[in-house]
């Protein structure tokens, strides 16, 4: 890996951790996609156990904070009926003494806990074999000042989650010019399955899935996914994220089967949030 200080992953002080009900736990965790990034033991946590609630109420505590100029935090039923009981909830964690200042003011902390989370990541199983739902995706970094942020954290909370649930598939959403699609984009290729959703509060959410490939993860540090880019061939058209107009015309062409259509990670990283993004297809 290159690209900016990721010695946090290392530190004693912070491990990833599953909060997961224990007959929902992997067998053979970390068998799908090869990735060597994370060596620190995960924390094990039960939601089922009357004493965790104090986790989970800094994972709310958390979430709640980070969406909440969204307008979009999780009730407290939603987290328990459609995450902790059918799906994989997890993240990072800290020891909760070495936690910077700014995490304290800006989140707050529960001292009873040694551990506090850092970053929340869930997806929940589909009807369809190996495919899941990302459901939430939020870290401390939206919340703690700059000098605090641990590079990544987002990216690498979503990589920890994919690769230690085996997850073949995954479809997700984000609303169109969020930051988040920088990082969505760089887990396998980007199909783009809904341009504009009207069923959703917010009508301008896209709807993703991605074919997980472990060859894309490198290329979030490296920025160097050409060889990757090069399976894709653009199409005539764009898509303007600040147009409703745009968005809802390239939802009739995924109506009438035109697709698939994918968008390009490197040009989604690098271009500004609200810019036009050119709309791609794979190579016969
Ligand atoms: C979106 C979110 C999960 C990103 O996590 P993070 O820990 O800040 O992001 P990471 O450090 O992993 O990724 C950094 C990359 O994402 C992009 N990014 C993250 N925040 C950004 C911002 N506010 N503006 C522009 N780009 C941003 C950058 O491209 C950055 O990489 P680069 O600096 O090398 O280009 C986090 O900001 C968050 O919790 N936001 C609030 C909740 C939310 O909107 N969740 C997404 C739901 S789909």
């Amino acid at each position: 890996m290159s690209g900016g200080d990721m010695s946090w992953l290392d530190s004693e002080n912070i491990r990833p951790y599953i909060f997961m009900r224990k007959e929902n736990l992997f067998a053979q965790p970390g068998s799908h996609t090869k990735c060597d990034w994370f060596k620190n033991q995960p924390l094990y946590r039960n939601p089922l156990h009357m004493d965790q609630k104090a986790f989970a109420d800094q994972i709310l505590n958390l979430e709640s904070k980070a969406f909440q100029h969204s307008g979009m935090p999780m009730p407290r039923w939603v987290f328990y009926d459609c995450a902790i009981m059918p799906g994989f909830v997890c993240g990072f964690a800290q020891r909760t003494e070495t936690l910077p200042k700014s995490y304290l003011e800006q989140v707050g902390i529960d001292p009873d806990l040694d551990w506090t989370p850092l970053s929340l990541f869930i997806i929940i199983p589909t009807v369809r074999r190996g495919e899941w739902v990302a459901h939430n995706l939020c870290t401390a970094n939206s919340l703690t000042d700059k000098r605090d942020h641990l590079y990544a954290l987002g990216f690498l909370t979503k990589a920890f989650g994919l690769w230690y649930g085996n997850v073949e598939i995954l479809c997700g959403f984000a609303q169109w010019q969020s930051p988040s699609i920088r990082l969505h984009s760089h887990y396998g290729s980007f199909e783009i399955l809904t341009a504009y959703t009207p069923i959703h509060s917010h009508a301008r959410t896209l709807t993703y899935r991605t074919i997980i490939n472990g060859a894309y993860w490198p290329t979030f540090f490296t920025k160097d996914g050409d060889e990757l880019n090069a399976r894709y061939a653009a199409t005539d058209f764009s898509v303007d994220p600040r147009s409703e107009h745009s968005l809802i015309s390239f939802q009739r062409r995924l109506e009438r089967d035109e697709g698939p259509f994918f968008l390009n990670p490197h040009e989604i990283r690098t271009r500004p949030l609200d810019a036009p993004l050119k709309v791609y297809r794979l190579k016969g």
